[in-house]
Order: C-alpha cells, then sequence, then structure tokens
C-alpha cells in the first residue's frame, strides 16, 4: 500500500531542491557544448523561446500532480486518475519516469565521475597540446572510471538515504550557494583572462546558416533535460511542499534560476575558450579536451582556476544526481514500506550496474553498437533523454490537460488571472502534445533510420 510522502518542513527547501536538480550538468557541460554545435545565438534565442512556451507549462504540470497527489510519481498519478474517473494505466507516466531516471542515474554518475577525475588532472598540470591524449587513455580506463563514478554515486546514495529534510534539504541548503559563488566567480575569471565580448556575440548572435529542424530538436530537448522534466522528481519534490506553497510561483523561480545559470555557464566558458583561440563546437568534450587546454595554456594559474571549474560542475552534477535518485527511492519505500535505507541500497545496486553498462560503452564494449547508435553509453542516453523524456513529458501535459481539468484548484496552482490559466491549460491540451510528439517523432526517425524531413 502506497503511504503519503513526508513534508519539507520549510518554504525554501523546494525551491532549493528543485533548483539544485535542474542545476546540473546539462546547465554547465550540455548548453554551452549543445550551443557550440548549434551555431550559438539561435540556439539560445529558441532554447529561451521553448523554456518559456513549453517548459515551463509543462514543469508546472509535473508540480503539480506531485502537490496534489501526494505520493511517490506513480502513486501521484494513480490517485489522481481515479480521483477523476481515469484508468489506473495512466500510471505508466510515473512508471516512464522513474524508469527514465534510473537510466540517467546510470550515465550521468559517469559523466560525473569524469568530472572528479578532471578536478585532479587539471590540479596536478598538464602540458600544452596534451588534452587530446589524456582524454583517450582516460576514456579506455575502464577500472579507473568504476572508481570515480562509484565515489560520486555512493556519496549521492548517502544523501538520499538520509531522508528529504535531514539528507535532501540539508545538503542543498550547503551545495546550492557554493554552485552560486563558483558560476559567478568562474565567469568573473572568464571576463577578465578571456575575451568577454568574444563570448557575449558567440552566445547572443544570430547566425541563421545553422538553423535546421536539429536546432529545434536540441533546443527542446536540452529545454526539459535541464529543467528536470519528465523523470518523476519534479512530482516527488513537489509532493513534499507544504500546502501553502504555489505551484505556479515556484516553478517560475526554478526555471528562471536554471536558464540564468545555463547562460551564465556560457559566459563563464565561451570567452575563456575563444580568448584563448579555441573554438567551442568541440561537442561533448569540450568541457573537458578544449577546457583542459585552456587551462594547460593559462600556466600555473590554470591549475587552480582548472579545479575550481571541475568543483563547480561536481557540485552542479552532485544536486542533480541526489534529485534523479528521489523518484524511484520514494516509489520503493512507500509502496513497499522499506526504510529509505533499503530502498536506497537497492537503487544503488542498480544504478551500479547501469553505471557499469555505461563506462563499458566507452572502452571495453566501445565498437558494440545498439542499432544505430555507437554503443551502450550513447544508447542509454538516446534512450533515457530523447526518447523516454519527450514521451513522459507529453503524457503528463495530457493527463493534466485533459483528465484533471475539472481538478486544478487555484490554492495549489496560485494562477490568479483567468486569461494564463486558461492559456496554461490550452498548452497543455494541444501545444505542447502537439509539438513534442512531432519533434519526438521526427527527431527518432532521424536518429534511429537516418530519415531527414528538413
Ligand atoms: N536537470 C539536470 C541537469 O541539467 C539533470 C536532471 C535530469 C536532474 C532529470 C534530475 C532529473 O543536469
Amino acid at each position: 500500500m502506497a503511504a503519503n510522502s513526508g513534508q519539507w518542513n520549510n518554504n525554501t527547501a523546494f525551491l532549493l531542491a528543485a533548483t539544485g536538480s535542474a542545476v546540473g550538468l546539462g546547465n554547465i557541460w550540455g548548453f554551452p557544448y549543445k550551443a557550440g554545435e548549434n551555431g550559438g545565438g539561435l540556439f539560445v534565442l529558441l532554447y529561451i523561446f521553448f523554456v518559456i512556451t513549453l517548459g515551463l507549462p509543462v514543469f508546472m504540470a509535473e508540480v503539480f500532480i506531485g502537490k496534489k497527489g501526494k505520493s511517490n510519481p506513480v502513486s501521484s498519478v494513480e490517485t489522481l486518475a481515479k480521483a477523476s474517473n481515469s484508468s489506473k494505466s495512466w500510471n505508466i507516466i510515473g512508471y516512464g519516469g522513474i524508469l527514465a531516471s534510473l537510466i540517467i542515474a546510470g550515465y550521468y554518475a559517469v559523466i560525473a565521475g569524469f568530472v572528479i577525475n578532471y578536478g585532479f588532472i587539471s590540479a596536478s598540470g598538464v602540458d600544452v597540446g596534451a588534452a587530446e591524449a589524456i582524454y583517450t587513455a582516460e576514456k579506455a580506463n575502464f577500472w579507473e572510471m568504476t572508481m570515480w563514478f562509484s565515489i560520486f554515486l555512493f556519496g549521492s546514495g548517502f544523501v538520499v538515504a538520509n531522508g528529504i529534510d535531514k539528507g535532501i534539504d540539508k545538503a542543498m541548503r550547503f551545495l546550492l550557494p557554493m554552485l552560486f559563488v563558483l558560476v559567478f566567480a568562474m565567469v568573473g575569471y572568464g571576463a577578465i583572462a578571456g575575451d568577454f565580448a568574444a563570448g557575449l556575440s558567440y552566445l547572443f548572435s544570430w547566425k541563421a546558416d545553422d538553423f535546421s529542424a536539429g536546432t529545434i530538436q536540441a533546443a527542446i530537448g536540452q529545454a526539459f533535460f535541464s529543467m528536470s522534466i519528465g523523470m518523476g522528481t519534479l512530482m516527488a519534490f513537489g509532493s513534499y511542499m507544504p500546502s501553502d506553497q504555489k505551484v505556479s510561483r515556484a516553478s517560475s523561480v526554478v526555471v528562471t534560476a536554471d536558464t540564468g545559470v545555463a547562460l551564465l555557464a556560457g559566459l563563464a566558458i565561451f570567452p575563456l575558450a575563444l580568448g584563448l583561440g579555441f573554438s567551442p563546437n568541440a561537442g561533448d568534450t569540450l568541457v573537458f579536451v578544449t577546457m583542459t587546454e585552456v587551462f594547460a595554456q593559462l600556466g600555473s594559474i590554470g591549475q587552480f582556476v582548472g579545479p575550481l571549474f571541475y568543483f563547480l560542475l561536481a557540485v552542479a552534477a552532485f544536486s542533480s544526481m541526489i534529485s534523479i535518485l528521489e523518484p524511484s527511492v520514494a516509489f520503493l519505500s512507500q509502496k513497499f514500506s522499506m526504510t529509505r535505507v533499503k530502498a536506497t541500497s537497492i537503487i544503488m545496486a542498480v544504478c551500479f550496474g547501469l553505471s557499469l553498462v555505461s563506462v563499458a560503452g566507452h572502452n571495453v564494449w566501445n565498437d558494440v553498437a545498439i542499432g544505430a547508435l555507437d554503443n551502450t553509453f550513447e544508447a542509454m542516453k538516446y534512450f533515457a533523454d530523447d526518447f523516454l523524456l519527450l514521451l513522459v513529458g507529453t503524457g503528463m501535459s495530457i493527463f493534466v490537460g485533459w483528465r484533471l481539468q475539472g481538478a486544478l484548484d487555484n490554492d495549489i496552482l496560485g494562477i490568479e488571472n483567468k486569461a494564463l490559466m486558461n492559456l496554461w491549460v490550452f498548452i497543455l491540451k494541444w501545444v505542447s502534445p502537439i509539438f513534442l510528439m512531432l519533434i519526438w517523432t521526427l527527431g527518432n526517425l532521424q536518429i534511429l533510420f537516418g530519415i531527414r524531413f528538413f
């Protein structure tokens, strides 16, 4: 029998936890490299556009389900489905979210492990021109990668096992201020040591030539991932919200902070990279190869700034990882009435296995393609980020827009303006399902079968 979940014991806990969740590798590792790959300014503008028009509405829908359902992602959806005379099968949204969160946990820990490793590498000093070779060597080392991700994974498991107040809230209170100080410090340093004007223009200038369907898809996928939508995290955190907190306002704060940090990460990385003569379009090795080369060029000061940069990434990743684990831990502990420690241990075992598969994709199974995808790491990333995430997002949008229409109580939502309320429901009912499914279909046809329409 599903039990009700606990509650945060204060009004800032949700804001801190959801911001800690949203701001992660997606912002500092993902956003700058995707902006770099997709021509800079146009990607950034599309990103912001989708955050406002689709991301925020679906974000609110997810938090709403959690806050009203007051339980883990699966039980919350079941409760609301029952109350609205809908089929219990809507709970597939909850299960889909949990599945996505476990797979993400599996590969996320591996990238975070890389980050920790790079903190030490940059501290020990890197010769100019050596970054590429270091990356190749590190990637090839199965056991070393396993060691780094294990430290990260079990560290975040420890926090989650301690519960939502003594574990998550307490950790976020410490991690988030640190994260913001580090981001601003990095932007400040980039402005002094790099070419700030070039970075700014790279981030915001309009390069229409680089526009393609892929740019739209990348911007939407990135927006949803970065806001932690579609993995049950926001439902779980929403369920712990105190009753007087309003979904609309809290969501807007978190989404604004998340977008702000993504832009700041761009402003930390681009001025430095461009200022020292590197192009920021290296793809997903931007923060590992390009930035390591940047720190090498900076000489001894690089041995100080480099570790600071990777520490920032590690802090951001850690607070997100905690939130990635929460939906499944909440589900297990509530559904099967087990202690959080036991539930966390089971989830740790599952994630450890998934992370091993993800590590192997970098080395021992590097050549083992999964269909059209290069290796197991890419396959996990694809299945969670590009396949499941938009599906669950669409499911939540339809569920709230169509099935819960009569139950959208404003005490929980706090949308005072009638026109805004109608707009929100309209987006959930029509705009986001149609648009997300269109993008989902086009994207998957392209990735899986190489079929391109425009
Ligand atoms: N939003 C996080 C990031 O940007 C990742 C994340 C996804 C966290 C899903 C929780 C749930 O890195």
